[in-house]
């Protein structure tokens, strides 16, 4: 094991200003705020508008800020890796405008499709560089624009989903903080319950795709639910046994933002409580890469150095997972 940890250093976020409350669901499709709210948490989303802008706007926005609070430029940055599953192109990746957006020249990038485990793949991805000991800096962008895949006519998805980013910084330490530990896991058996059915190789867009909606996001919500609620709480639970923490050892459970129900399950089966548990999706709803490192920004104040964090994700593919840190103010 390599004595050099990847520490996150630093954490920004973005939402965009625009609100779709439940309220104003309601006006656009057979749904209650009452619904919403009771079977999956939300009750506002922020939403993207504006011609030409995408994915990169809102990543660039947090990254910027990032920097900003760091004392950084952008061309300290060596690596910048972005998980989106609403890139603003299929190609090129997205992790490149963002670094063209905010000026870094000295940057390498690429984006990580995992759909809503994005972020964590990316950051356990990302800390492998800074453990090699040949990268300094490495930025994490979970971002996503998902009211560009939503049709606003579908209230089983429309209801849940938002728009937007969050990144944290990713720095060398020799001592015992940052990314510590591990459980990464994909099914692709479960794609068939979450996908977006045409716009790829298999089905290229064209107007009969259009005109059937196949470009947008396909959730049969049950069976993506059941296995959520098993997947994430399995595996945080196996972190916490392969690193020897017990329910009042951890700081806080950083859960991946899809249904307050399925927090909750994963919470009770690691035995935390709810003032141990980030929970943001009112506020944002479902940003999918966007949510975890929405949530430490969020929280960003109250952590403290030595907090054991864990983090945990179920999403499209499946894929789903847990990361231990150790936080370090
Ligand atoms: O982040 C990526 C991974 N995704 C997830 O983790 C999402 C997992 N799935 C879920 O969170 C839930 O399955 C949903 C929130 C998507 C749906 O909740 P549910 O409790 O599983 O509802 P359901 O799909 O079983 O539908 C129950 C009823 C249905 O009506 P009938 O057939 O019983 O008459 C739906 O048509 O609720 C109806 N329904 C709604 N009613 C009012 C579905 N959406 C709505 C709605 N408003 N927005």
């Amino acid at each position: 094991m390599s004595s050099i940890k990847a520490v996150i250093t630093g954490v920004h976020g973005y939402v965009p200003p625009d609100l779709l409350t439940n309220q104003d669901l309601e006006k656009m499709v057979d749904t209650t705020d009452e619904w919403i709210r009771t079977r999956t948490g939300v009750e506002t989303r922020h939403i993207l508008k504006g011609e030409g802008l995408g994915t990169s706007d809102m990543a660039a926005e947090a990254v910027k800020g990032l920097l900003a609070k760091k004392g950084l430029t952008a061309n300290d940055i060596d690596l910048l890796i972005c998980a989106t599953v609403t890139p603003d192109h299929v190609f090129p990746a997205t992790a490149n405008i963002i670094c063209d957006k905010i000026g870094a020249k000295n940057a390498f990038g690429y984006d990580i499709a995992a759909a809503c485990s994005g972020f964590i793949f990316a950051l356990v991805t990302g800390s492998q560089f800074i453990e090699t000991g040949k990268y300094k800096r490495v930025v994490v962008v979970g971002a996503d624009k998902m009211s560009s895949i939503i049709d606003y006519t579908d209230r089983s998805t429309c209801v849940i989903f938002g728009d937007g980013a969050g990144a944290v910084l990713l720095e060398p330490t020799t001592e015992n903080f940052g990314v510590l530990d591990s459980v990464l896991k994909s099914d692709g058996h479960g794609r068939v319950y979450l996908h977006q059915k045409a716009g790829g190789s298999v089905k290229p867009a064209s107007h009969e795709t259009v005109d059937k909606k196949e470009h947008y996001v396909f959730q049969d919500g049950q069976p993506v639910f059941k296995a959520a609620v098993v997947g994430m709480a399995d595996v945080s639970a196996e972190i916490m046994e392969r690193n020897n923490l017990t329910a009042d050892d951890v700081a806080y459970l950083v859960p991946h933002q899809a249904n307050l129900r399925i927090i909750d399950a994963t919470a009770r089966r690691m035995g935390v409580g709810n003032d141990k548990v980030m929970i943001n999706i009112q506020k944002y709803g479902n940003t999918t890469a966007g949510t975890i490192p929405l949530c430490l920004w969020d929280w960003e104040d109250k952590l403290q150095t030595g907090d054991n964090l864990v983090l945990a994700a179920f999403g499209g593919g499946f894929t789903w997972g847990a990361v231990y840190v150790k936080w370090k103010k």
